[in-house]
């Protein structure tokens, strides 16, 4: 079945979500998500959304903050773009119907966290995520011009490929006409041609044994423009959350908030002796990496699998009110973070890296957009700053759409491509086949491509993957579509990449440490 949209969104996240509302002023908008609007990234967000708002904080100290977390790799234009313009996002945020805590002087109680120089993270509670997409799907569904498509997972994008011709990375002008679904309920792929198409497809937790993602998080954005010839690059920029709550089994794994150590919970060993200041003069409110890897660091002399976290100093009465969802995931397990100290681990949390995208969010592909945590915008560099994802989302996501409007009147539908072509396919005649692969490959992640990385362990790891692709592929190629099979082979493009692109940075930089070329830990001693 064939559906013609102007404008194509693949994603129900913030990013997403944004640019179809603003899109529905300029034409029809097909919205996909792989399962609910309300199961993404977006929803689990737990610190919120930075944004310069008041004097003493200045538009140059959150440049600057940024600047220091990226470590000499962020795009500057980029950098100022976004800080600049968020303001004006959190104002449509709030249009939008977002509620962020406010003070008793009915200022905004804003938070700080790891690597800000000043309090400048507007949150609701600690779940600022599920108010943000609550929100938004509010909005949605008061839109008569989007029409939301929930269980259609996007396969494959429509390129020059479809028509018969050959496309390799070099072939200039790429074009995206839209995209093959699945759509899971009826278990038929749907043809929708675009005029436009943005991917907001989100994270790649998925790729790793433990994660804060979501399961959708299976980086399928990412793979897809990988095989459509598009630039994906920073892929070896793999973020961990220096505090998990560590509760082995739990998946994806509860985020203990970074806003928690802004406010003042510190690090602990599990002899309770504070150990931050011994890698980082700003102790437990270091950059994200550099946490990250001293609590490694500090669980591997130590062997032991976490390490505490203490906000028992702090009033009991103001953690429960501002932190009231960790409070009570904790009290459940049995720990009361106003008296107990919180076992935390470092999890994978986020990709810095994703689909290449200029100023207007325009990827390599023409008539494809990306915005959200699968692009990369060069914000980032090569170790994200706090908070900052959620608003580069919305920032460039606008950025798309204005971009989009110029160009979507010169643009015509591609009538020519074909409906999907499933001849010769069959059901697996194994799942295990997919759901013992899909294990593998976490695991060689998880154990080969982690915190701290050399060349041995990264080769291994792509020798392991290399037979993992092969069978795949030849699975995938007599096998009947499944959002099982087609989220295996994402996941291995994904890995695939960040080994590939880790291999090629012969430095350790931000989030990329290798044994091989290190750097000295900063003021480790
Ligand atoms: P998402 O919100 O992840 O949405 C992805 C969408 O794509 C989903 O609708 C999904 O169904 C859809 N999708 C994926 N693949 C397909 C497919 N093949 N076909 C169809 N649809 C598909 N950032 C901050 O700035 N501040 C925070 O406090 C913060 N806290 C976080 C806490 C947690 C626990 C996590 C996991 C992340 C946090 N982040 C935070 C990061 C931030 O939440 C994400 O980077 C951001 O929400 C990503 O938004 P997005 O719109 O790009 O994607
Ligand atoms: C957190 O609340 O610690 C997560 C913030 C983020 O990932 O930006």
């Amino acid at each position: 079945m064939t559906r013609k949209y102007d404008f194509l969104v693949i994603g129900g996240g913030i990013a997403g979500i944004s640019f179809a509302l603003k899109a529905a002023k300029h034409g029809t908008v097909a919205l996909l998500c792989k399962t609910t609007l309300s199961e993404s990234n977006t929803s689990y967000a737990q610190g919120g959304i930075a944004s310069v708002m008041y004097a003493p904080d200045s538009f140059e100290k959150h440049i600057e903050d940024t600047l220091i977390s990226g470590d000499g790799h962020c795009n500057l234009a980029t950098v100022e773009k976004v800080i600049h313009e968020a303001p004006t996002q959190i104002d449509e945020l709030l249009n939008w119907g977002v509620n962020f805590d406010k003070n008793e002087e009915g200022l905004f109680d804003l938070h700080r966290e790891g690597g800000h120089s000043e309090h400048r993270i507007l949150h609701h509670k600690d779940n600022t995520g599920y108010e943000i997409q609550e929100s938004l799907i509010r909005q949605v569904k008061a839109h008569t011009e989007i029409e939301v498509f929930e269980h259609f997972f996007a396969i494959e994008l429509l390129t020059q490929h479809h028509l018969g011709q050959v496309v390799t990375r070099q072939t200039p002008n790429i074009e995206c006409y839209g995209a093959y679904a699945l759509n899971q309920r009826s278990n038929h792929i749907h043809t929708f041609l675009s005029k436009i198409t943005l991917l907001a497809t989100g994270g790649i937790g998925g790729v790793y044994c433990t994660t804060t993602n979501p399961e959708i998080a299976t980086g399928d954005g990412i793979a897809m423009v990988h095989r459509a010839r598009g630039i994906v690059n920073d892929m070896e920029f793999v973020q961990f959350h220096p505090t998990a709550l560590y509760h082995p089994g739990e998946k994806p794994t509860f985020l203990i908030t970074e806003a928690i150590r802004g406010y003042g919970a510190v690090l602990r060993t599990l002899d309770g002796k504070q150990f931050m200041q011994k890698y980082d003069e700003r102790g437990s409110l270091a950059p994200r990496d550099i946490v990250a890897r001293a609590i490694d660091n500090e669980m591997k002399l130590r062997g032991c699998d976490f390490v505490y976290l203490d906000v028992t100093k702090m009033d009991a009465e103001e953690t429960k009110q501002h932190f009231p969802n960790i409070y009570k995931k904790c009290l459940e397990l049995g720990i009361d973070i106003t008296k107990d100290y919180i076992p935390v681990t470092p999890t994978q949390h986020y990709l810095c890296g994703g689909i290449w995208v200029d100023l207007n969010g325009q990827s390599s592909i023409n008539r494809l957009y990306a915005a959200g945590e699968c692009s990369c915008t060069g914000l980032h560099g090569a170790n994200r700053l706090a908070s900052n994802s959620l608003i580069e989302a919305i920032v460039f996501a606008d950025a798309a759409v204005k971009d989009a409007i110029k160009k979507i009147h010169s643009l015509k539908y591609n009538d020519k491509i074909p409906d999907w072509n499933d001849e010769g396919t069959s059901l697996p005649e194994e799942m295990v086949l997919i759901t013992q692969s899909f294990k593998e490959v976490e695991q060689i992640m998880s154990a080969y491509v982690g915190i701290v990385r050399s060349n041995l362990r990264l080769h291994r790891a792509l020798n392991r993957l290399e037979i993992l692709y092969r069978e795949t592929e030849h699975l995938f190629d007599k096998s009947v579509v499944s959002r099982e099979i087609c989220e295996l082979r994402n996941v291995i493009s994904v890995a695939y990449l960040i080994i590939k692109q880790a291999l090629l940075r012969k430095e350790s930089r931000g989030l990329h440490y290798t044994v091989d070329y290190p750097a000295p830990m900063r003021n480790e001693n």
